[in-house]
């Protein structure tokens, strides 16, 4: 059986998740990228793989029913006529309505329709008990009506694919794991031979436990699929390990020693305590390097935000001296740091980071 399914990215990694499907879970079909998204056909058997293995996107959507709808009555008697036996695990999901273009434009109304009309459905085709017995979450389902067209989809996944299911401490400002993984995609393309990683400012670590888990699948949370009638009872075969990032070794560095020792413990990463703007963290062989630094907004920087910025940069580019650097940066602080002699940019990528813009910059040692 095949499913059309939509892949949710955030805006600006849309290529990157493309790379990463490909690379893990080639065998789905009618691949179209859009912006924030991927869609595509495949099996119940992908699904789990994607689930697994995909490190960038943050939920995947089944598509089950598309119609035009213009009126309320027709809207209900859509519902209502709807096999919900084969989707449906719990009496009361979660609605989220968005309308575009359209004659129903009324995201509360129309909510309100949708639960009737599935209320009145579920008297003729009642619900099995499984929900009450195995206490299952409610699902979150997807109306959007477009120029009158309206798709209703299922969310497959429930809490977002970024959050992994193995790290429960984080500091302050953690980045979304998903960008992180996309960040060292761009970091580590091309190279082949395994390379020691550093982060000088690693707070919870994020960059480091993405680098290290980037091809581990994630067996340690549950997903929403696990409960919809069209996969209970289904053998799960899980995928097995694929692409990997060339890490030999990863390190990170941060002056909060308190955060880094929970931290260290929880995942056991090799975590030390340095004030990166002064320690030299050469490991005395070639490295790439990665970092989220402070912007002075939620962390608290001595000085100004620019001088703070400008003072790790040159540090890290002329003391450390990484093969390659990779760091997400404020957008408003594009001008400040242009190529030297000793690095050319490789790679800038632009998206928005809890709200803020923000580019990630890859520079490369050309000596
Ligand atoms: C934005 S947070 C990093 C978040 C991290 N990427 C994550 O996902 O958790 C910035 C980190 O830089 C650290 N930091 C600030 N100045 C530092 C310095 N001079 N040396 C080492 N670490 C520093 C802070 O303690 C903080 O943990």
């Amino acid at each position: 059986m095949q499913y059309r399914l939509f892949l949710i990215v955030p805006p600006g990694l849309e290529d990157l998740a493309l790379e990463e499907l490909v690379a893990k879970c080639p065998s789905g079909t009618d691949v179209a990228v859009t912006k924030g998204g991927i869609e595509l056909t495949a099996d119940l058997d992908w699904v789990v793989a994607a689930h697994c293995l995909l490190k960038l996107p943050t939920r995947i959507l089944l598509r089950i029913h598309e119609f035009r709808v213009r009126d309320f009555p027709k809207l209900h008697q859509k519902f209502s006529a709807f096999k919900w036996n084969e989707v449906l695990s719990h009496p009361e999901p979660q609605w989220e309505v968005s309308c575009t273009r359209s004659r129903l434009m009324h995201t509360g109304r129309i909510e309100e329709t949708i639960r009737e009309a599935l209320l009145a459905a579920l008297q003729r085709q009642p619900l099995s008990l499984d929900w009450q017995k195995k206490d299952y979450l409610p699902q979150t389902f997807y109306v959007r009506i477009v120029d009158d067209n309206l798709t209703l989809s299922l969310d497959l996944t429930g809490e977002p694919l970024y959050k992994r299911g193995y790290q429960k401490i984080k500091g302050e400002a953690p980045l979304r794991e998903n960008l992180a993984s996309a960040f060292l995609m761009d970091l580590f393309r091309g190279l082949e031979d395994d390379i020691v990683l550093i982060d000088p400012m690693c707070g919870s670590a994020t960059f480091l436990s993405e680098a290290v888990n980037f091809q581990r699948p994630l067996h340690m949370r549950s997903f929403a699929f696990e409960t919809a009638p069209f996969f209970k009872g289904k053998l799960v075969r899980l995928p097995p390990a694929t692409k990997k990032l060339p890490v030999k070794s990863a390190v990170g560095f941060d002056q909060n020693g308190e955060l880094l020792q929970k931290v260290a413990a929880e995942s056991g990463l090799d975590l030390r305590v340095r004030d990166s703007l002064v320690d030299c963290l050469n490991p005395g062989e070639d490295f790439v390097m990665i970092c989220n630094p402070p912007y002075g907004e939620r962390i608290k920087i001595d000085g100004r935000r620019g001088s703070f910025l400008r003072n790790a940069w040159e540090k890290f580019l002329t003391v450390d001296r990484p093969k390659r650097f990779g760091w997400v940066i404020p957008s408003d602080m594009d001008d400040l740091f242009r190529p030297s002699e000793e690095y050319r940019l490789l790679h800038q990528r632009r998206l928005r980071n809890g709200g803020l813009a923000v580019t990630f910059w890859v520079w490369e040692r050309i000596s």
